[in-house]
């Protein structure tokens, strides 16, 4: 059951993969919804979905969160090309959104950051921009996000959350405000930094896991013992084991980007995370790995990589999605180019404007090497024969998405990651 409304209507900084759905949760459950992002395509892409929904109004327009009880800052912490945190853009919507911080107001940081930087950076920014004391004339919280988009099970109504609060007003109302969207699944948190911590240890969790399934994936390789079989085999241990599995490469906003940002910030504390970064590093190496295997491939084929046509088929970091960020398919298409000398066809039907390719059949056509790098379920319709047929003497399995027998059998060779 769903707690009342504590406010009648809500900011929402940011109309992204986080704080769009956000939108869509808060008036459904009776808010009126104030949305604002900087990005002028970004509004007209929601443009005929804002016009649906009566309680939203969104626009670029900092002035108008003035009269919301709760504003929640959704932007995005990317990391330097450096690996270092970027919080320019949550600087810069505090400084945009401070003017207008009215008395009583509560303040909401999802956006996922190292401890200490709701009370370090963002408070900071408000008061001065505002004039206002936090903790006593507005309120100030952490809530991270932990939406998993392309999930049909878990999403925003129903995944529970994690609040940390300056004080125990704070807390109080940034509960009151999540338990009037989820219900009771709020669990608070003693401080703003437990919070903050929480989301980078599931990413980093994450992370550190892969890295070992991975890691694992390389050295079964060499021994002709196939690592899905065997992590399939672990997970028949009805406790203390977690499968997770190897691939071509680790993407999208979160789980690669995080551990940044708790690397970066022991280390300003005089820790060294030697367990955080190992597990990047080795992560960061799979996209060398997957193209290894694409030249490993065409040389057993009698083929040389310099002009050989190769597909890279996805270019979403992961199934179902169109978010391409951080997605190692851009590291395997440069490489393949930049040091093979490969005429690379890429194709990804959610994003067909990025794809160079017009369509799976034109990447297809004539391609010596085939690397599959995001199983999309569009892709399971490459069976062996059409594989055969479309002259594909490789198959590169970044995602040991297909059955390794039955394209061997076809006489095509395959190679997965560790398998
Ligand atoms: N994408 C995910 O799966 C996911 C899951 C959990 C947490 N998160 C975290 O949530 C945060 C947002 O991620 P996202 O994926 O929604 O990002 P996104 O890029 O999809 O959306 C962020 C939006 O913020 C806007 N923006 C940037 N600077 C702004 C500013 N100064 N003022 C107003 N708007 C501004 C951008 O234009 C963009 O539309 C990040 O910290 C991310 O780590 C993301």
């Amino acid at each position: 059951m769903n707690s009342p409304t504590p406010f009648k209507t809500v900011g929402v900084i940011g109309l992204g993969y986080v704080g769009w759905p956000l939108c869509l949760l808060a008036a459904k459950k009776g808010y009126r919804v104030e949305g604002v992002d900087i990005d002028e395509q970004k509004l007209q892409k929601l443009r005929e979905e804002i016009k649906k929904n009566r309680r939203i109004h969104a626009g670029k327009d900092f002035a108008r969160l003035r009269d919301a009880g709760g504003v929640v800052f959704c932007v995005p912490t990317p990391v330097t090309s450096k690996q270092l945190p970027d919080l320019e853009p949550v600087k810069a919507a505090a400084t945009s959104f401070a003017p207008f911080l009215k008395k009583g107001q509560l303040v909401i940081l999802e956006s996922t950051v190292n401890p200490g930087v709701t009370e370090e950076i963002l408070l900071p920014i408000l008061q001065q921009g505002s004039g206002l004391i936090a903790g006593k004339d507005f309120f100030v919280a952490h809530c991270p996000e932990r939406i998993n988009p392309g999930d049909t099970k878990w999403n925003v109504g129903n995944i529970p959350r994690v609040v940390g609060g300056l004080n125990k007003l704070s807390l109080e109302k940034a509960a009151a405000f999540y338990r009037s969207l989820i219900g009771d699944k709020v669990k608070p948190m003693k401080s703003l930094r437990e919070a903050e911590a929480v989301k980078i240890v599931e990413n980093a969790f994450r992370d550190i896991n892969i890295a070992f399934a991975n890691e694992l994936a390389m050295s079964f390789a060499r021994m002709g013992i196939d690592v899905v079989n065997v992590i399939e085999g672990a997970a028949t241990k009805p406790f203390s084991f977690l499968a997770h599995y190897p691939g071509c490469g680790v993407g999208g906003h979160c789980i690669p980007v995080d551990p940044y940002y708790l690397i970066d910030y022991a280390k300003e504390n005089g820790f060294d995370h030697d367990f955080l970064s190992l597990a990047r590093k080795i992560n960061r190496s799979m996209p060398k790995f997957t193209v290894d295997l694409v030249v490993q491939g065409l040389n057993e084929a009698g083929l040389s990589t310099r002009d050989a046509k190769v597909a890279v088929l996805g270019l979403a970091y992961k199934a179902g999605i169109d978010d391409d960020r951080e997605s190692p398919s851009y590291e395997i298409i440069k490489m393949l180019k930049e040091e093979y000398a490969a005429n690379v066809y890429s194709f990804d039907p959610f994003l067909k404007q990025k794809s160079i390719a017009k369509n799976l059949e034109d990447a297809m056509a004539g391609a010596h090497a085939v690397v599959l790098a995001t199983p999309h379920r569009e892709f399971a319709a490459l069976s062996p024969a059409y594989c055969k047929k479309a002259g594909t003497q490789v198959l590169v399995d970044g995602r040991n998405f297909f059955q390794k027998e039955a394209f061997e059998k076809a006489g095509i060779i395959y190679k997965g990651i560790g398998r």
